[in-house]
């Protein structure tokens, strides 16, 4: 089965499988944004299982754009964290990739204050209590890129394979993308092709700052479902873009790679205000199609089955990324791998404490996960 066969990336880094462990963020590091024990144990007991890669949870590249408490790339206060992170991660050999991310208008106002919020336009977003953000300066924008482009240098430092840009879930370089988010007027925003000049500098920097021997990867939204946001067809020429970048893999971050529902700024996930706009194809099929084999694709959302993974291969995707299944049952993959599928957890026990300490789940992941009804499956 494709699934099981290796995979070499342009920058020459191989993996053993198609299976990659999904950006989570668990909202659990220090203050400092250092990672804690029992954000590496989460990772390591995971990656264990036989991963042929692991993406970190997001990591913000300024302090003023964290969206939630976790770990950093900023500072040199940051490497040691960064390097045991990576050491977790590659727990059964497996790539370790750094995730970077920037807020923006979502980052959260508790950690940075209501008045640092800001944006590529002042523009608030549809989430419930949204604060409006400034826009940022030119200036503000240039040295943004150059944040990412130091995150990167830190991940090379401390021994990442890789770095992914988040550039979907409607984060800054999402924000960037959107006619929703961006008014700009000036060179980064307005027309569709000014609206890509920031997501396609971030990976210029980032490949910059990494050099050609290691993988540098970028998370894509395919739409917006909400009125007025960028379409499929808008997102597929910022995909032939990126695929003329030197990039390693593009990767869709949709909640169903089947049904191509992503992620609603508002994050309902059932009921009226749910996203409805589901195209005739899923991206995945779209996307491969554009990027024609000049970067590899992840496939991401709704992967609980061999059957499901090798259903995403075949539409296209030449990696599957899996999220909430491994949250839920740390050995998922040994258990897919040894087809014992009968055994996988299919949810989170009743039992709070039990979450915590017989998955490895960090205590404050945990509240975070049961936030939001109807996100991760309970027994
Ligand atoms: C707890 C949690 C944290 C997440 N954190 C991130 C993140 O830091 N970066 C990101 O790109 N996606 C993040 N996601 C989205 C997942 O990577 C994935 O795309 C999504 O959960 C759909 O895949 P799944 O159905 O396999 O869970 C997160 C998802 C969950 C459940």
């Amino acid at each position: 089965m494709v699934v099981w066969s290796p995979f070499r990336f342009n920058c020459g880094r191989e993996m053993a499988n198609r299976f990659v462990i999904a950006p989570l963020t668990t909202d659990s590091s220090q203050e400092d944004g250092t990672v804690t024990e029992s954000e590496l144990e989460f990772i390591r007991r995971r990656a264990a299982s036989g991963f042929g890669a692991t993406i970190s949870s997001a990591a913000y590249v300024k302090q003023d754009g964290r969206s939630w408490q976790g770990i950093g790339a900023t500072q040199d206060g940051h490497t040691s964290s960064l390097r045991r992170l990576a050491e977790a991660m590659r727990a059964s050999g497996g790539l370790a990739i750094l995730q970077i991310y920037d807020g923006g208008r979502i980052a959260k106002p508790e950690l940075i204050g209501e008045k640092c919020l800001r944006a590529p336009s002042a523009v608030a977003s549809l989430r419930p209590g949204a604060k409006t953000p400034r826009a940022m300066t030119v200036d503000e924008v240039e040295n943004l890129i150059a944040s990412f482009r130091e995150a990167a240098s830190f991940a090379r430092k401390v021994g990442f394979d890789g770095v992914e840009i988040h550039g979907a879930n409607h984060y800054t370089v999402h924000q960037f993308f959107s006619p929703r988010a961006n008014h700009r007027v000036d060179e980064w925003g307005g027309t569709l092709s000014k609206r890509m000049n920031f997501p396609l500098a971030v990976p210029r920097a980032v490949r910059d700052a990494l050099g050609p021997k290691l993988i540098a990867g970028f998370r894509v939204t395919p739409f917006e479902s909400e009125r007025d946001g960028y379409t499929l067809e808008d997102a597929k020429f910022l995909c032939d873009e990126l695929a003329k970048l030197d990039l390693d893999y593009i990767s869709v971050s949709l909640d169903d790679y089947r049904s191509g529902k992503p992620t609603g700024e508002t994050r309902v996930y059932s009921g009226p205000g749910a996203v409805s706009y589901i195209p005739a194809e899923s991206p995945i099929t779209e996307f491969a199609r554009v990027i024609a084999g000049r970067s590899a694709l992840i496939a991401s959302g709704g992967i609980k089955t061999c059957i499901d993974a090798e259903g995403a291969i075949e539409m296209g995707a030449d990696l599957v990324a899996v999220g909430r299944a491994v949250v839920v049952d740390p050995e998922w993959l040994s258990k897919i791998r040894t087809k014992s599928e009968a055994t996988i957890l299919a949810g989170l026990p009743k039992d709070q404490l039990k979450i915590a300490q017989e998955l490895s789940i960090p205590p404050r992941m945990v509240e975070y996960l049961l936030s939001r009804p109807g996100w991760i499956p309970r027994l």
